[in-house]
């Protein structure tokens, strides 16, 4: 049985002060609430959140990290020094890095690949553009950045792997994918991971897989609803505490 995760990427939103409030009240929530719940604030302010989620169930990612140890990297994080915040679970490919800042799924294989062996828990991000849904390469899309990114990955990591499929058509958008377009892709990437090596069925069948791309919790639901859906990955809806605790409900 494949427990249900409601994360909030924060991006490069909030201030510290708005960053802190939301935290304060998702701890109690995250607490008596049977969903897994995590948050992904801006670097600056992970020190301060995790201080403030110490204790509880929520759990505080990164939004990225560099794949080493300490060393020269300019502008980059270390999980080296996550672990000194207590902080084990990170994002990787998400679309706005693979749109905006170059990042390819060879790219993040490399990150996926050592984090995983570094014992962080990863939430990898796939998904089409529109104009790739148009021409029918959805799939296509999915498959490439499945093999590309998970590329090599031993049965024995899997357990702390995560897959988020955001459509990069939906996000911030408003235009949700039905209920019945998500589950698609999600069968689909499941089956996809099934077939990644022999015996990879089981893993398949473990692995939660969410839905980003404008959930709000007017929508979240049906989402939820649908077999292959384990949970969102929030963006905008998650940046206010009454609308995150809607989600959670
Ligand atoms: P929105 O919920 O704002 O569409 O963002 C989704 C997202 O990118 C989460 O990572």
């Amino acid at each position: 049985m494949r427990k249900k995760i409601i994360a909030g990427n924060w991006k490069m939103n909030l201030t510290l002060s708005e960053a802190k409030t939301i935290t304060s009240g998702l701890k109690v929530a995250s607490d008596s609430s049977s969903y897994e719940v995590m948050v992904f604030p801006s670097a600056l302010h992970l020190e301060s959140v995790s201080s403030i989620a110490s204790g509880s169930k929520l759990i505080v990612g990164a939004q990225n990290a560099y794949q080493s140890g300490l060393t020269a990297m300019t502008g980059e994080i270390s999980p080296v020094q996550l672990a000194e915040l207590g902080i084990k679970t990170v994002l990787v490919g998400h679309s706005e890095r693979r749109q905006f800042l170059g990042e390819t799924s060879e790219f993040d294989n490399a990150k996926i690949t050592y984090f995983l062996k570094a014992g962080l828990r990863v939430v990898y991000c796939v998904g089409e553009t529109w104009a790739e849904r148009e021409k029918g390469q959805t799939f296509s899309v999915l498959e490439d950045q499945i093999k590309k990114g998970l590329k090599d990955i031993t049965s024995d990591l899997f357990s702390n792997l995560v897959i988020a499929y955001e459509p990069v058509w939906a996000i911030g958008t408003g235009k949700v994918a039905t209920p019945a377009e998500a589950e698609e892709a999600h069968a689909y990437l499941r089956k996809e991971i099934g077939g990644l090596f022999v015996g990879a069925d089981q893993v398949a069948e473990n692995i939660q897989i969410l839905y980003g791309g404008s959930v709000k919790p007017d929508n979240i639901k049906e989402l939820l609803a649908k077999p292959n859906i384990d949970g969102g990955l929030v963006g905008g809806a998650s940046q206010k505490l009454e609308s995150f605790l809607g989600l959670l409900k």
